[in-house]
C-alpha cells in the first residue's frame, strides 16, 4: 500500500496496537481518524497527536456503525484506508452462567463490526485498502478464550475471501496478525509479559513497504506457516 497521503480510519485507534498504528501513520504523513467508546481515552490520544480526529462510537451497535459511516462519507469522503482493529478478549468457560450473553458481545465487536464496516466503507469511491487485525490465536486457539479465538479464525477466513473479492476492484486487503503483545487487551496486566507494540509496529511497517499482505511478528510468523502437526503440538503446549 501507499504509506503516506491517505485518510485512514483506525477503529480502536486510541490504545494498544491501534495507538501504535495511529502514531506511525501520523508520522508517515496521513490524516488519521480514530474511534472508540471512551471519550477520555480518545482525548488523551488527541493530546499526543493533535492532528488526529476522534469519534466516540460503540461498534457493537449497528446503528452507531451506520452513523459513523454516514459522518465519514459526508465529512471525509476522501477516506482511502479502513483498519478494523477494535476488538475485545474475554476469558470464558462454556459452563459460565452468562457465557452466551458475553459470547454475543464478543462476536458483535470482533465479527459483526468489521464485516459491517467493510460492507459500508467499500462504497466509498476512494477506498484503496482494507486492513483486518486478526491474531496468532486464529490459527491455534487458547481454550480459556474460546469465543475470542473463534472470532479471529472467522475474521482470518473472511479476510481471505475479501482479498479476492475486493482485489478484483483494485482494493488491497491486508491481514495484520499480531502475536501476544503488551497491551491492556482482556484487562490490565494480562499481557504484561509480551513484547512491546513499538517493536511490532516497526516490523510490520517494513513488511508493508515490501508489499506484503499478511503482516506477522515473532510467534505469529511461525503460526501462519505451521503444518497441521505443528499446530496440534502448539495447541497441546498452550493448553496443557
Ligand atoms: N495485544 C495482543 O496480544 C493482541 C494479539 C493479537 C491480536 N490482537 C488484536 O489487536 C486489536 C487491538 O487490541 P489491543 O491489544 O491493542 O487491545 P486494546 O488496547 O484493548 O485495544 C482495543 C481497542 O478497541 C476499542 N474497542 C473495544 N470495543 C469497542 C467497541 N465496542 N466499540 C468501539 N471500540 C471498541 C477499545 O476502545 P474502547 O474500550 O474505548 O472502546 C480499544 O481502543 C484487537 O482486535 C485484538 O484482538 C491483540
Amino acid at each position: 500500500m501507499k504509506i503516506s497521503g491517505n485518510t485512514i480510519l483506525i477503529t480502536g485507534g486510541a490504545t494498544g496496537i491501534g495507538l501504535g498504528l495511529t502514531e506511525r501513520f501520523v508520522k508517515e504523513g496521513n490524516k488519521v481518524i480514530i474511534c472508540g467508546r471512551r471519550p477520555e481515552v480518545l482525548a488523551e490520544a488527541r493530546q499526543k497527536f493533535p492532528s488526529v480526529l476522534t469519534k466516540e462510537v460503540d461498534l457493537a451497535d449497528e446503528g452507531q456503525r451506520i452513523a459513523l459511516f454516514e459522518w465519514i462519507s459526508t465529512n471525509h469522503r476522501e477516506l482511502s484506508v479502513l483498519i478494523n482493529n477494535a476488538g475485545i478478549q474475554q476469558r470464558l468457560s462454556i459452563s459460565d452462567e452468562d457465557f452466551y450473553a458475553k459470547a454475543k458481545r464478543e462476536m458483535a465487536i470482533n465479527i459483526e463490526a468489521p464485516i459491517h464496516l467493510t460492507s459500508l466503507f467499500q462504497k466509498l469511491e476512494n477506498l484503496r485498502t482494507v486492513m483486518n487485525v486478526t491474531s496468532g490465536l486464529a490459527f491455534v486457539p487458547m481454550i480459556n478464550a474460546p469465543v475470542y479465538c473463534a472470532t479471529k479464525s472467522f475474521l482470518h477466513s473472511f479476510n481471505s475471501s475479501l482479498y479476492k473479492l475486493l482485489g478484483k476492484r483494485g482494493i488491497e486487503v491486508i491481514e495484520i496478525i499480531p502475536p501476544g503483545l503488551n497491551t491492556d487487551l482482556g484487562g490490565k496486566g494480562l499481557h504484561d509479559s509480551f513484547p512491546p507494540v513499538s517493536e511490532f509496529i516497526e516490523t510490520i511497517f517494513q513488511q508493508l513497504a515490501e508489499g506484503k499482505t499478511k503482516l506477522t511478528f515473532g510467534m505469529s510468523a511461525m503460526m501462519v506457516k505451521a503444518s497441521q502437526e505443528e499446530m496440534e503440538n502448539a495447541f497441546n503446549r498452550m493448553n496443557p
